[in-house]
């Protein structure tokens, strides 16, 4: 990290920033994906910003498993089904035969991609938070997203999901989970590290918490997680999943 990052971007600024909202309006955490380019000579997966090391192919598994199961438990066929940070597409091509799949997200670069790949499809461009989207849908699902959307945010997030779902919808998103007790403070506006036990309080409000845990063990570690996998090279075992139904 800079010196300057690290001035900008510490535990003090970010608190200050986000009690006056200005991490929300600035755009700070989506931001840097305005910018993004797709790179043809890496995978899509690699664009969507993951490796293929073993245990990333491992943990988007049972994530893409879990998705298809909780969808076919709750969805009609056919049913619209909003992709929140769809990036390059891959999640909306796994369900395009089963469901009308929508795909929301606020980069030019992972839009185009997205869209050659499902030429067919409806796709919002801008950020969720902000523009206007005239429908309904039965499933709402996020993957690895949560962490960009600005705290100041967070409780509008919920709000807006329960507003886009039809009575009974649900609720599916992944997310990377506080490691640590310093992450309950925001050490990095860029990539917040919720706590599970708040995302269930916020998500209460709106939606009956179907489950709220680990997404590759199945723990359930309330603040934050005391025994994460390690981190020094970065892991998507680390990162929990909010399955809940709009009350
Ligand atoms: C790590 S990538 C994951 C992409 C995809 N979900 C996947 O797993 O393949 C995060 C995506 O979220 C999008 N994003 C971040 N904040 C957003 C926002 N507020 N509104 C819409 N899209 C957003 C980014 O542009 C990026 O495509």
């Amino acid at each position: 990290m800079s010196l300057y990052s690290f001035l900008t971007n510490n535990i003090i600024v970010n608190n200050i920033l986000i009690a006056l909202k200005v991490d929300a309006e600035k755009e700070l955490s989506a931001g840097h994906w305005k910018v993004f380019t797709y790179n043809p000579e890496k995978t899509i997966q690699q664009n969507a910003g993951f490796s293929h090391k073993e245990e990333v192919e491992e943990s988007l598994k049972i994530v893409k498993e879990k998705l298809k199961s909780t969808l076919a438990a709750y969805c009609r066929p056919k049913a619209s089904v909003l992709d929140f940070g769809c990036g390059p597409g891959i999640y909306m091509d796994m369900l395009k035969e089963q469901y009308n799949v929508v795909g929301v997200d606020v980069s030019e670069g992972m839009l185009e991609h997205a869209s050659r790949l499902l030429p067919t499809h409806k796709f919002y461009h801008g950020n969720f938070l902000k523009i206007p989207i005239q429908e309904t849908f039965q499933a709402i699902y996020s993957i690895s997203v949560l962490e960009y959307v600005p705290v100041s945010q967070i409780t509008r997030f919920f709000e807006k999901c329960a507003a886009l779902l039809e009575p009974g919808g649900i609720i599916f998103i992944q997310y990377p989970h506080a490691l640590q007790k310093l992450d309950l403070y925001y050490p990095d506006r860029n990539y917040i590290n919720y706590s599970p036990e708040r995302i269930t309080a916020l998500a209460s409000k709106h939606f009956n918490v179907i489950e709220n845990k680990q997404s590759f063990d199945g723990r359930d570690t309330c603040r934050y997680d005391k025994t994460p996998y390690p981190t020094d090279s970065k892991t998507f075992k680390n990162g929990y999943l909010l399955i809940a139904r709009k009350k």
